[in-house]
């Protein structure tokens, strides 16, 4: 589709519904009331133009959150596209909003697996100078699709802890061709997003998906990482008994300590009327598991993809015994007896069901975004092509500005104190 709204020239996307615009923007900024670190780079952008004519891709879960992430950067002067991280995370209105907005974006809700991709070659058609990716699609692409375009790009940002793993991975086999700011690593993003955002967003996926009581289930959460400690910490606040499953000795022990029982996938998947994993792994709950699971239990995924539960071996064992009870809910016939319920399609359940994490934490990790992209345009062609830490000043001064925007005053060292800590006599 090509629109003439909202920008000087015509520029191409591919959204659900343009005339969906006006409910987006009154979302968008029913957000921003809880967004006041990024509203002050905002400001800030506008008033210093970092970003001026930079070409930016973004991909990223288009929601009232990421909208005001990208009105930030065009703040900043950035020339900035936008694709789906993942074909269900789309909410439709924001992406008419940001249309009108003059933000061209390619992202429908429920769009199919071609459709993904090709949204993704149209952000990477625009000749990024900078990408911001959630998850890495778009890196990995560039990185064996489209090499002509590397040399031109200054660098990337990566929001989630699987993109991290995957951009890791791409330097260790030497191929990384330009610096990539791991913001998922930022102590004001994972701290936060991935244990007080995934936590209650998790819930409120699988509640608005089923309805389901969660006080006194058993539930089973795969995965002791930041996104698994907030999920395992609200179920039980929510009332389910949680057992852990964890592959890492020190995390398992931390869950233990934590008050959670803790034990093998092969002994929890008979226990559970509730699973939902956060591991960023494949298969991690399999055929052996599904064979022994009861009645009725109720499968979720908070990972960033469909592959923590094997959808195909249960394709196989169900054959036609398959149906959509409610939305997102969908219902595998085992055997007279047994029958298993897949939530969105095993995909990240809080953005296909839900809204994603909350706009309070999505503010300090969309300002670590902002602030990322701004630090690479001065600083990138100085920095190798490796994985690098945001800065250690741009961390601290986003806990800075969210302590001060919640009205939270803190100690400062006094001379004495500081004397005291950097000396050895005692
Ligand atoms: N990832 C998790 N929650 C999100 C949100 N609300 N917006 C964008 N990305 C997210």
């Amino acid at each position: 589709m090509v629109s003439t709204t909202g920008s000087a020239r015509p520029r191409a996307f591919d959204i659900k519904d343009p005339s969906l615009a006006a409910d987006g923007r009154r979302r968008i900024d029913w957000a921003a009331r809880e967004m006041p670190v990024l509203r002050q780079i905002r400001e800030q952008f506008a008033r210093e133009r970092p970003l001026a004519g930079i070409r930016m891709s973004v991909c990223a879960h288009v929601t009232t959150e990421t909208a005001n992430l990208a009105l930030t950067l065009q703040a900043g002067g950035a020339d900035a596209v936008i694709c789906a991280s993942n074909p269900l995370s789309t909410q439709d209105d924001v992406a008419a909003a940001l249309v009108e907005e003059g933000l061209p974006v390619y992202a429908i809700k429920g769009e199919d697996n071609e459709t993904y991709q090709r949204h993704i070659r149209a952000v990477v058609e625009h000749g990024p100078q900078i990408v911001i990716d959630d998850g890495a699609d778009v890196i990995a692409y560039l990185h064996t699709e489209r090499k002509d375009l590397l040399p031109g790009i200054i660098g990337g940002t990566e929001e989630t802890t699987t993109g991290v793993i995957r951009h890791r991975a791409l330097e260790k086999a030497g191929l990384l061709a330009f610096p990539i700011v791991a913001v998922n690593d930022a102590d004001t993003k994972h701290f936060f997003d991935n244990r007080y955002g995934t936590g209650p967003s998790t819930i409120d996926g699988i509640l608005r998906a089923t309805n389901l009581l969660l006080a006194g289930k058993v539930a089973v959460v795969a995965g002791y990482g930041w996104c698994g400690k907030g999920i395992a910490m609200r179920l039980r606040g929510m009332g389910a008994r949680v057992i852990v499953t964890e592959i890492d000795p020190v995390r398992a022990l931390e869950a233990a300590m934590d008050g959670f029982a803790v034990m093998s996938m092969d002994r929890a998947a008979a226990l559970g009327d509730l699973f939902v994993t956060a591991t960023g792994n494949i298969n991690v709950i399999d055929r052996v598991h599904f064979e022994q699971m009861k009645d009725g239990a109720i499968l979720a995924n908070s990972g960033h993809f469909n592959a923590e539960v094997n959808l195909t071996a249960l394709e196989e064992m169900s054959g036609e015994g398959r149906r959509t009870l409610r939305p997102f809910v969908e219902e595998y016939l085992l055997g007279p007896d047994q029958r298993l319920i897949v939530l969105g399609e095993g995909r990240l359940i809080n953005l296909a069901a839900a809204e994603g994490h909350p706009a309070s934490v999505m503010d300090m990790s969309f300002a670590n975004q902002a602030l990322a992209a701004g630090y690479l345009v001065e600083h990138g062609k100085d920095l190798e092509p490796k994985v690098y830490s945001v800065p250690e000043a741009i961390d601290r001064e986003i806990a800075r500005l969210k302590l001060q925007a919640m009205g939270i005053e803190i100690d400062q060292l006094t001379a004495e104190q500081e004397r005291y800590l950097n000396s050895w006599e005692g």
